[in-house]
Parts: C-alpha cells; sequence; structure tokens
C-alpha cells in the first residue's frame, strides 16, 4: 500500500507541476474559448453548451460537444473527450507538461520550473531537440543568403524571381552554400551528428563513410507548422550554380514533427487572412505562396509537394467555408485537378477550381498581372461539378449525341459517388444545369441516377451485411455518407403499398429505416413513448443496436416514470459509448430530417389513453414494422396450427390483437389517402 502511493505521488511529480498548479491553469482557462480557436463553436441549450464539427475524425455533423459547466468535451461519434489539457495535447500534439506551460502563458501565468518530462521524455528530448537545430539551420541559412560572397548567386536569383527583401526575411529564406560539410562544421559544440541526423540536415554516407549535407547549394524554404517552429526545409536547385539534380527541390523526409498530408505550408502566416475572409486558397509551389503573399494576398497555402489531402480538407474547414484549389494551367496541373475534385465534392464545404490560364502559375501570373487581377480571377474560379463538367465537355464533345450521353453519364457518376449529395438542394441544382447544358432530358437523368443509387445502395448493404456487426458499430445507420433517407417521406404514395413488391434488399433497408425513424420520433417527442411502447417492442427491431435504444427508452420509461428525454437517455445510457453515439446520430439525424416538423404537420383522431391525437408521420413510420411482425405471427400461428390442428374458426387474443391493430391502420391509411387527395 506504501509503496504504491509513493508510485502514484512520484508519478504526479514527475508531470512536471505540482497539482495546485495544474488546477490553478485550469480554472485561469476557459474551455469555450480555448476550444473555439480552432472549432466554430455554436452555443446550444442557452449557452448552457456547445457544439461544433470535431476535429479529431472527418465530421459532417456537429458532434463535438463542450460543457463549459464540467470544463470538458466530448465527441459523441468517435468518443474523443477530456479537459483543457487533453485539447491542448490532442490539438497540438504536444506532451502534457508542454500543454501545462501552453495554456499557462495564454492564461498569462507564471510558469514555474519544471522536473522531468513525463510522456515519454526520449521522444519529448528528441522533438524538442529537431527544433532547436532546425532553428539553428534556418537561421544560419537566412544569413548565407543575406551576406557573403557564397551568397552571390542565390541572392541573384532572389532578385529575377522579384523577391523583396522582406519576404525573405519573413519566409525565412535562406540559402545552403556548395559545401558538403557546411552544417557539420558549423555544428560544432552545439549539436553532435546524431542531432543533425534526427533533424534531416545530414545524411550518411554509404558503408558508414561518414556524412555529408543535405540542401546543398539550394535555395531553402523553411518550413513552420502552426506555431511557427521551423519543422523540415523544401530546397530549391539554384540556376547558374554547381550543383546537378534531377529534382528541382529536396524536400525533408516526414517525422514526428513533420506531416506532409497534414501541413499546408505558410499556414502560420495566412490564418488570419482564411479566417477573416472564410476563404482558404491552395496553391501548388512554395514560390506560388510566397508571391501570392508578397502581393498582398495573404489568405493562401501550399501543400507541400503532394495533393491535396483529407486531413488538409478537414484542417482547414476549421478556419474557411470555402477553398479555392489553384491549379497551373499545364496539362499535370489538369490532371491533378480532376483527380482531386471527385474526392472532395462530398466535403461539406464549397470548393473552387481555378486553373490559370496559359499554362502559368500564381507567381509567374502575379510578375505580369497585379495582385486585383489574380484577385478577381479567384472570384471567377468554378465550383468542383462545374470544372469536372467543362472537364468533361471537352474530352467528349457536345456535338453527337453520343458524346452527350457520355457526358451525362460521367457527371451522374460524379454525383452518385459523391456522398452528402442525394436529395439535396444543390444536387437538384446541379442535375437541372448539367440537363440544360448538355440538352438532355431531365427526367430521364433523375431516373439514371437513381438506378445507379440503387444499385451502389444495394452494394453497400450487402457488404455490410457480409461484413457482420462490427462493421454496424460505427453511427452511420443506412447510408456510409450521412445522407439519411427517410422510409416514408419519398415516393409517399407509392412506399406502403408497393412495399413488399419490391426486392428484399429494399425492404430490408427501409424496415431499418423505419426502425431508425421510431427512435428519432422518440427523442425528438418523447411524449410519444406510451404510444409507441403499447404498438411494439424491443423485439420487433432487428438492428441490434436499434433494440438496445429502444430498450432502453422503455426502460426509462417504465422504471422511473420519466420521459426518455435526450438528457434523460444520455444518463441512462451510463457512459456505454456505443449508445451514446447512436443516441447523438439519431438525434443529429432528426433534426436533418425535420422530424418535428413532421411530427406536427397531419394528424389523425386517437383512441389511445392520454393522446387524443396521433402524427400521421408516426402511423406510417410504425406501418411496415407492423406488417413485418403481423406477417412473422401469421407464419407462426399457422406452424403452430398445423401442428396442433387445432380449430381454425378460433382465434387467440394475439391474433385478435393483431388483427385489431391492422384494422386501425388500414384505416388510418385510407383516411390518409382520402385527406392527401
Ligand atoms: P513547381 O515546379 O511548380 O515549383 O512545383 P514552384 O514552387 O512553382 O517553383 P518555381 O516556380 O519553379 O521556382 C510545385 C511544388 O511541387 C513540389 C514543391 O513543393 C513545389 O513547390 N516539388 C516540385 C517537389 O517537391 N519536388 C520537385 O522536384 C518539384
Ligand atoms: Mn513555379
Amino acid at each position: 500500500m506504501v509503496i504504491t502511493m509513493k508510485f502514484v505521488k512520484e508519478l504526479s511529480v514527475s508531470q512536471g507541476f505540482g497539482e495546485d498548479f495544474k488546477e490553478l491553469v485550469r480554472s485561469s482557462t476557459s474551455l469555450a474559448d480555448l476550444v473555439s480557436e480552432t472549432v466554430a463553436l455554436k452555443p446550444q441549450r442557452g449557452g448552457s453548451d456547445f457544439v461544433g464539427l470535431c476535429p479529431f475524425h472527418d465530421d459532417r455533423n456537429p458532434s463535438l460537444h463542450v460543457y463549459p459547466d464540467r470544463q470538458s468535451y466530448r465527441c459523441w461519434v468517435c468518443d474523443a473527450g477530456g479537459d483543457c489539457f487533453r485539447w491542448v495535447m490532442e490539438i497540438e500534439k504536444v506532451s502534457f507538461p508542454e500543454a501545462i506551460e501552453s495554456l499557462a502563458r495564454r492564461a498569462g501565468l507564471e510558469v514555474p520550473k519544471r522536473g522531468r518530462s513525463f510522456t515519454d521524455p526520449e521522444t519529448e528530448q528528441r522533438k524538442s531537440d529537431s527544433y532547436a537545430v532546425l532553428d539553428w539551420a534556418a537561421s544560419l541559412m537566412q544569413q548565407a543568403l543575406r551576406i557573403g560572397s557564397q551568397g552571390a548567386n542565390a541572392r541573384s536569383y532572389v532578385e529575377k524571381r522579384k523577391l523583396t527583401e522582406e519576404t525573405v526575411r519573413a519566409f525565412r529564406v535562406g540559402y545552403h552554400p556548395e559545401d558538403w560539410n557546411w552544417f557539420l562544421e558549423k555544428a560544432r559544440g552545439k549539436f553532435d551528428v546524431r542531432q543533425l541526423l534526427a533533424a534531416g540536415l545530414v545524411g550518411e554516407r554509404p558503408s558508414g563513410q561518414g556524412y555529408y549535407d543535405n540542401l546543398v547549394g539550394r535555395l531553402v524554404f523553411p518550413i513552420l507548422d502552426e506555431r511557427g517552429r521551423v519543422v523540415a526545409f523544401g530546397g530549391r536547385v539554384l540556376p547558374g550554380g554547381n550543383i546537378e539534380s534531377d529534382n528541382k527541390y529536396w524536400n525533408s523526409r516526414e517525422s514526428g514533427i513533420f506531416h506532409k498530408s497534414r501541413m499546408l505550408y505558410a499556414f502560420d502566416r495566412s490564418r488570419e487572412g482564411i479566417r477573416k475572409s472564410r476563404t482558404a486558397i491552395v496553391v501548388e509551389g512554395y514560390m506560388d505562396c510566397i508571391a501570392c503573399h508578397q502581393a498582398g494576398v495573404q489568405n493562401v497555402v501550399a501543400t507541400l509537394g503532394t495533393a491535396l489531402t483529407e486531413e488538409h480538407v478537414r484542417f482547414l474547414r476549421r478556419f474557411a467555408d470555402r477553398v479555392v484549389l489553384t491549379f497551373d494551367g499545364d496539362d499535370a496541373g489538369q490532371k491533378a485537378a480532376e483527380r482531386s475534385i471527385s474526392r472532395f465534392l462530398a466535403q461539406d464545404l464549397d470548393l473552387r477550381i481555378l486553373t490559370l490560364p496559359e499554362g502559368l502559375d500564381p507567381a509567374d501570373y502575379l510578375e505580369r498581372q497585379s495582385a486585383e487581377s489574380f484577385s478577381s480571377l479567384i472570384q471567377t474560379a468554378v465550383e468542383a461539378w462545374e470544372y469536372k463538367l467543362q472537364t468533361v465537355v471537352r474530352r467528349y464533345g457536345m456535338e453527337s449525341i453520343s458524346g452527350r450521353q457520355q457526358i451525362l453519364n460521367q457527371m451522374l457518376e460524379f454525383l452518385a459517388a459523391a456522398p452528402g449529395m442525394q436529395g439535396s438542394v444543390r444536387e437538384d441544382l446541379i442535375l437541372r444545369t448539367v440537363c440544360q447544358r448538355i440538352q438532355l432530358d431531365e427526367r430521364t437523368a433523375r431516373k439514371q441516377l437513381k438506378e445507379l443509387r440503387e444499385k451502389g445502395a444495394s452494394q453497400r448493404l450487402s457488404r455490410r451485411d457480409a461484413e457482420g456487426p462490427r462493421q454496424d458499430a460505427g453511427f452511420v445507420p443506412m447510408e456510409a455518407d450521412g445522407q439519411y433517407v427517410s422510409a416514408v417521406s419519398a415516393d409517399q404514395e407509392h412506399t406502403r403499398l408497393d412495399f413488399y413488391d419490391q426486392p428484399m434488399v429494399t425492404q430490408a433497408r427501409a424496415l431499418e429505416l423505419a426502425e431508425r425513424e421510431i427512435l428519432e420520433i422518440i427523442l425528438t417527442c418523447p411524449e410519444f413513448i406510451d404510444f409507441i411502447r403499447h404498438h411494439i417492442g424491443p423485439d420487433d427491431f432487428e438492428n441490434s443496436r436499434h433494440r438496445r435504444l429502444l430498450e432502453l427508452c422503455i426502460d426509462v420509461r417504465k422504471e422511473d416514470g420519466d420521459l426518455p428525454e435526450l438528457t434523460r437517455l444520455v444518463i441512462a445510457a451510463n457512459s456505454d459509448s456505443e449508445l451514446l453515439s447512436l443516441i447523438n446520430a439519431v438525434v443529429d439525424s432528426s433534426e436533418q430530417k425535420g422530424i418535428f416538423r413532421l411530427m406536427n404537420e397531419q394528424t389523425l383522431a386517437s383512441e389511445h389513453d392520454g393522446i387524443d391525437s396521433v402524427p400521421l408521420y408516426l402511423q406510417r413510420v410504425l406501418g411496415p414494422l407492423l406488417e413485418r411482425r403481423e406477417k412473422l405471427r401469421n407464419l407462426l400461428s399457422k406452424q403452430r396450427m398445423a401442428q396442433t390442428e387445432a380449430s381454425t374458426s378460433e382465434l387467440n387474443s394475439d391474433q385478435k390483437d393483431v388483427l385489431r391493430q391492422l384494422y386501425s391502420f388500414r384505416l388510418n391509411q385510407m383516411g390518409r389517402r382520402i385527406r392527401l387527395k
């Protein structure tokens, strides 16, 4: 016991700061303010909590909740959660002591000297070494570009590219002289070879013949992270120099502090510009990015020799509503553009594509034209779908019917593949415009798109079945794309009547949707729980997760007499993350579908205790579930009857019950159809 206590004590002391200081920092920090530095938060429930898009997974519906009173946050989907320290550790990828320090500085508190680092001291040490080494190297190279005869060629190149002194300083542009041991020499007494190697400044000669410098004879662009720390370098070969290389650029390798697929060049300098304009311009090259900033266009970042990734987009979405991808006006640029957009049409953001005229890149363009004309060019950037349309029109030509059909096919595939588009106003508009443009019938196009989707959906569904329940454990219900199709709202007149004429897959899907909608209804209008549980029970649900949630709702009602309201359910779920994420998803999809509105649209008289009218919508959703049960029961009782050879004229009470329900539903259906006319 004593030993354990001592161990615990040591652990917490070794975190570097005392508990008191930690609590001081915590109480000096507003979590909501802290989080809103990276995520746009919306107040909820009169400001008692906040929601926003979770930065830890690809969030489409705000599922990150911040609870200021409890000083904690939690994502209901990916289950990330914690306090202000955890937040900083996750967002800035730093250790616990670093997080405390950062928050203390932010709160204007004096940081006490701390002891040893707690989390993996070796890695932490290596990281902070690398920052120091890289910063040192950057300064050294800046100096070599500024003064001395070795830098003359580089200086004249910089001049030729029209970079001002101020720009060179701001971007910390530097030069590595043509000397293969320059870093090695200069580091003497400061850093050892191991540290230079770890920072990627030197490489090891084959067969252990010592070391050589990287970046030799190149114009060097330091790559800074969000916090302005040097984490890597990109070095450009200089014309007129003595160093030959097949690669125009040499870039640092990925490391613990440098992630190409996540980082964007010059983000530290463009963060404010992006935030203010809610627009991020993404260019391909270091030079292009710098040229834009120099011209006064300050919301520009560059990818680091990679294509734009989902991670980049997720990151930018925290600051921008619109992303303009700028591609060079050459073939490679066009290809890159087309490759990128198919992935991002899906994203919930305004993605524009700009291709520059006649093989120019942004730097070339800005050498010839003003910043204003560049900005107005940016304004003309077309939406991703329009770019796609222009591309396929160029490819197939509008002259022939078959060419136009090809164009349509390509566009439909493009739309069908884009998650989140189905049934949206946006899709509607796109489809209409496309059809007008290529003069093909819109109705046929819609039918074709529907077929394409159904093919996709049934493939998805059978995939899910094949993969078993685990796949199902993610919260997204029917469609992997977060688009919730209503079981009844589409094609209302036909859904119910033709229900059992539909293929099996569609039936199963519609039933799963109905289950889901029952849950949406309960969470939106908990007062209907009694009516609902009078008609169906958990056994009527096939999806095991749906069943668990219905059970929970009924338990809350039965055992405590409480209505299954959201807050009550969350408590009852008792930190069960599967239930919590389903609850969260159900609330979201219910909002998305406007369940509340639907529930208030039309009502039918009810003989049910305590309720004088039942929403038509609820009845429609219940319909297929009851029908399924009725079928099952019929099957069962047929079997039983066959077994016992009992008289068929006598109905048992169960069967009577079913018949009664069925009768009342048929009645309601007729009522509905009459009313709808
Ligand atoms: P560009 O060739 O367009 O470079 O490559 P740039 O930045 O416009 O440079 P200038 O105008 O020729 O001086 C675009 C980006 O692709 C990556 C770099 O990130 C570069 O900025 N790249 C290019 C490499 O990583 N390696 C290469 O060999 C070439
Ligand atoms: Mn260029």
